[in-house]
């Protein structure tokens, strides 16, 4: 990127007063008016708080790169409404549809091939012939995609390479005079990013662990694939050791299950507990007086694995 437009995008990032409206008529109506005229909205979803733009214009898609200060355009999940809309964009076969009717609306997010007349911006999509689509559980998101009336990417609302946010608070901790309006909805319910499947015909690979756990599925077609995304994003400002039983001096200790420790995902062995809190724990350690992070070894298996998954990024 040439000095001048790194200068430009800095000038639009910083253009903001970044106001938070808590979840309800008005902030609906605020955030699906701001979409509509090309902004970029944060808005929670069931897994993270997702930074939102209409997929179909490409002018507006570029503002969540130029917010988040991403180096290169990924491609990002586009949220839909309900399932016509998802086959309106792309091609569904019969395994798609399925995993759609048992998961829908929920934290399934599925890349498949997209039809010629898909109506979203290249750019959303980087330029691969697959697009990944998510209908969300969360009552705000979806009150937001139906004011709006269109399709909305939207990737998780923090700056590149820092923690995802789960909780208003921590979207404004990086993106504050970033964006113009924060949709506050509470704490997330889940606080993983969704599962990543790719379906093509009746295959099936696992792009991202996450709270859907199709191990299960995927293992009765026999097409298992290791999580292949080995960006360092989810990462805390510290260094971060896996697989403490004890805190040195200079570390916070995030715990799992009985133990002395300085903050715990969850007392009592919970894994689900552990999912909703881990990025609020990671966010509490970076604030925290000590410069290094450590934390307890989890199980392996489901949503241990999806833990595991982030955190062997955020320590990478
Ligand atoms: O829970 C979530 O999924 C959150 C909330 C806001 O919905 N969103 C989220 O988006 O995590 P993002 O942009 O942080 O992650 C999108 C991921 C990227 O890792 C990207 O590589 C992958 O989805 N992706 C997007 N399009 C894809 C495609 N066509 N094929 C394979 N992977 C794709
Ligand atoms: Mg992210």
């Amino acid at each position: 990127m040439s000095g001048a437009i790194a200068g430009e995008l800095m000038e639009t990032n910083t253009a903001f007063r970044t106001e938070i409206l808590p979840y309800g008529k008005v902030g609906v109506e605020a955030a699906a008016a701001l979409i509509r005229a090309g902004q970029c909205v944060a808005v929670p979803t069931e897994t993270v708080y997702g930074l939102a733009a209409d997929a179909t214009n490409g002018d507006a898609v570029a503002g969540i790169y130029a917010a988040k200060g991403r180096p290169s355009f990924n491609p990002l999940i586009v949220h839909v409404p309900d399932l016509d809309t998802a086959e309106r964009i792309a091609v569904f076969s019969d395994t798609a549809r399925a995993l759609a009717a048992r998961h829908w609306p929920g934290p399934l997010t599925l890349a498949l091939p997209l039809r010629p007349d898909h109506g979203i911006a290249a750019i959303v999509t980087a330029g691969l012939a697959t697009i990944a689509l998510r209908m969300p559980a969360h009552a705000a998101m979806q009150d937001v995609i139906r004011a709006v009336g269109r399709p909305l990417a939207a990737p998780s609302a923090n700056a590149s390479g820092t923690i995802s946010p789960t909780r208003a608070a921590h979207v404004a901790r990086t993106l504050n005079g970033r964006i113009p309006l924060i949709l506050d909805g509470g704490p997330t319910d889940m606080g993983l990013e969704s599962t990543i499947v790719a379906v093509e015909g009746d295959k099936m690979r696992l792009l991202r662990p996450g709270p859907i756990d199709l191990s299960l599925q995927l293992d009765r077609s026999g097409r298992i694939e290791a999580p292949g995304q080995l960006d360092s994003h989810y990462a805390p400002a510290k260094p971060l050791r896996l697989n403490a039983t004890s805190a040195h001096a200079d570390e916070w200790l995030i715990g799992f299950g009985p133990m002395i420790c300085d903050a715990n995902l969850s007392k009592s062995g919970n894994l689900v507990e552990a999912a909703a809190r881990l990025f609020d724990c990671l966010h509490e350690a970076d604030m925290a007086g000590k410069p290094r992070i450590a934390i307890a070894p989890l199980p392996l298996g489901g949503l241990g694995d999806a833990i595991q998954d982030r955190l062997a990024r955020a320590a990478a």
